[in-house]
């Protein structure tokens, strides 16, 4: 396995919003993540990636990652997506997965093939000299993939990328996202509220509930949990099929 978490949790003053949650996500599948607002998701994203410190144990690619800074855990091999688009807002497409690739490498180098590499993979060789204030949003969702596959890592995390797209924009991502796991052979895992696109794209599938793993395996006998229908895909799961 690729990533595992054991007994993680995260609380802010009373709340807890990550609550002994274990897991694993094997290497070259793509894990989806679903459940209610507030379940943690976004948080478990921030533990991951060391923006938060929490309790439990967090490994990846074989060592320990709880204590590592941001930068640190990037250079371990992973990189995220933000729910809402964080991009350096006055600077173009190209600037901004520049800063990445920087961040990305340990010794600070950037290599202008790698660059070049995942703007042209993700389509944005017309679009790289926009400032990113300027792009449309499905563009700044692709700047983001792109930076964060500028910072070439193992595993690739995207939170909501859905989010506010039109269902065109939403059958390119998917396309995009499988791409991104066939041929260059990226773990994946995806925080989603359409559950069409994680039956469709995810190998497996873990749904959280006030923090704590609530039912986990193939998406769709996650989907026909009694547990998971009850407390979270009823209204939603009839909306988005
Ligand atoms: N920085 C923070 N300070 C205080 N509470 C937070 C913070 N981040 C998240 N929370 C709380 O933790 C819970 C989980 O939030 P979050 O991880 O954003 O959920 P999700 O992404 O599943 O919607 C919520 O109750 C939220 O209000
Ligand atoms: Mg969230």
């Amino acid at each position: 396995m690729l990533l595992y978490c054991k007994d993680l949790t995260k609380k802010f003053g009373e709340i807890t919003a990550v609550n002994r949650l274990s897991f694993d996500v094997k290497a070259q599948e793509i894990f989806g993540i679903a459940g209610p607002n507030g379940a943690g998701k976004t948080t478990l994203y921030n533990l991951i990636t060391g923006v938060y410190k929490g309790i439990g144990e967090i490994n990846f690619d074989g060592s320990e990652i709880n204590n590592l800074d941001p930068h640190r855990i990037c250079h371990k091999g992973i990189a995220r997506t933000f729910q809402i688009p964080q991009l350096a807002t006055s600077l173009s497409a190209y600037h901004n997965i520049k800063i990445a690739a920087h961040f990305g490498n340990e010794k600070n180098r950037v290599d202008k093939k790698v660059i070049d590499d995942v703007i042209a993979f993700n389509g944005l060789r017309d679009k790289q000299g926009i400032v990113a204030d300027k792009l449309s949003l499905i563009d700044k969702k692709l700047t983001m993939v792109a930076a964060a596959m500028a910072t070439q890592p193992k595993m690739l995390m995207f939170d909501e990328p859905m989010a506010g797209l039109s269902p065109l924009e939403i059958r390119h991502l998917m396309d995009l996202f499988k791409k991104i796991n066939e041929e260059r052979g990226l773990t994946i895992v995806i925080i989603e509220h359409f559950m069409k696109v994680l039956t469709e794209l995810a190998d497996r599938l873990m749904i959280l509930e006030n923090g704590a793993k609530l039912c986990i395996g193939p998406p769709l006998e996650v989907t026909q949990d009694k547990r998971v229908i009850e407390s979270y895909l009823g209204n939603c799961y009839a909306e988005s099929k």
